[in-house]
């Protein structure tokens, strides 16, 4: 049942880590992992997560159903990107969009990033979506992302108690999950594109093989980023960093 387990700890390695582990020993779908601290927090492309007190630092376990299409796992952390945002507005009252493809940003910053995993245990085919969202937490400063990471705090100046966004994400979450297993992909990629930040933006994607330049039209069926080079030819990125030069 989706929520009812969650395992609260004061310091982790990593909530996704933890949570990889419960579902090898037979945690179910919706079992959900959260942490004060992460002492080893995970981010995309194998970088390390910085993750204070302050900060909601939380993993939510997915079984997806036997006839999941896989080329629609990378509408999960869209998805879980546009809950997050519609939470953060709903409980802060203050504008959130989503950035392809896993990010949600307060006043052009980063305040979140989610990472998603797939793993395969007893021939269930499961996903761990990763949240990390800076809260009450101050961003670090001096590194690589310092200047274009934000928090809540800093952007509206307030400490807010976690539990009720928390609990607004495991709702918003929740209702996007029940759309997935409904087959209802077109609406969810419809509510990517409306909370979208990057979409009408020129961009530079790092890609793992090749870097470039050019304009974000539109995400496909599968959520991943079409983009429009200068000659007018198109190109389709599944995975990747994106910077805004807008
Ligand atoms: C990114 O690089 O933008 C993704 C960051 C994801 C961080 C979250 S914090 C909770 C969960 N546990 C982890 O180890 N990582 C994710």
């Amino acid at each position: 049942m989706f929520g009812r387990k969650i395992f609260r700890y004061e310091t982790i390695g990593s909530t996704n880590q933890a949570l990889r582990e419960l579902a090898q020993e037979g945690a179910g779908h919706g079992t959900i992992v959260v942490s004060k601290i992460q002492t080893k927090g995970k981010g995309r492309m194998t970088r390390t997560w910085e993750s204070p007190e302050g900060g909601l630092w939380m993993s939510i376990l997915l079984e997806t159903e036997e006839n999941f299409d896989n080329n629609k796992f990378g509408l999960i952390p869209l998805m879980s990107g546009c809950a997050v945002a519609t939470a953060i507005m709903h409980e802060y009252n203050i504008e959130a969009c989503v950035k392809w493809p896993n990010d949600v940003l307060i006043n052009g910053k980063k305040a979140c990033g989610i990472l998603g995993e797939l793993l395969n245990t007893d021939g269930k085919q499961l996903a761990i979506i990763g949240i990390g969202i800076n809260v009450n937490n101050k961003v670090q400063e001096g590194y690589e992302f310092s200047q274009v990471s934000t928090s809540v705090l800093e952007e509206t100046g307030k400490k807010n108690k976690l539990e009720n966004l928390e609990e607004t994400i495991l709702q918003e979450i929740k209702h996007r999950i029940d759309m997935l297993a409904a087959g209802k992909y077109d609406e969810l990629l419809d509510e990517w594109r409306e909370l979208s930040g990057t979409l009408g933006q020129r961009v530079i994607i790092a890609g793992p093989k090749e870097m470039f330049e050019g304009l974000a039209k539109d995400i496909d069926e599968n959520g991943s980023l079409i983009i429009e080079m200068n000659d007018k030819s198109t190109k389709t990125v599944n995975v990747g960093d994106c910077t805004h030069l807008d």
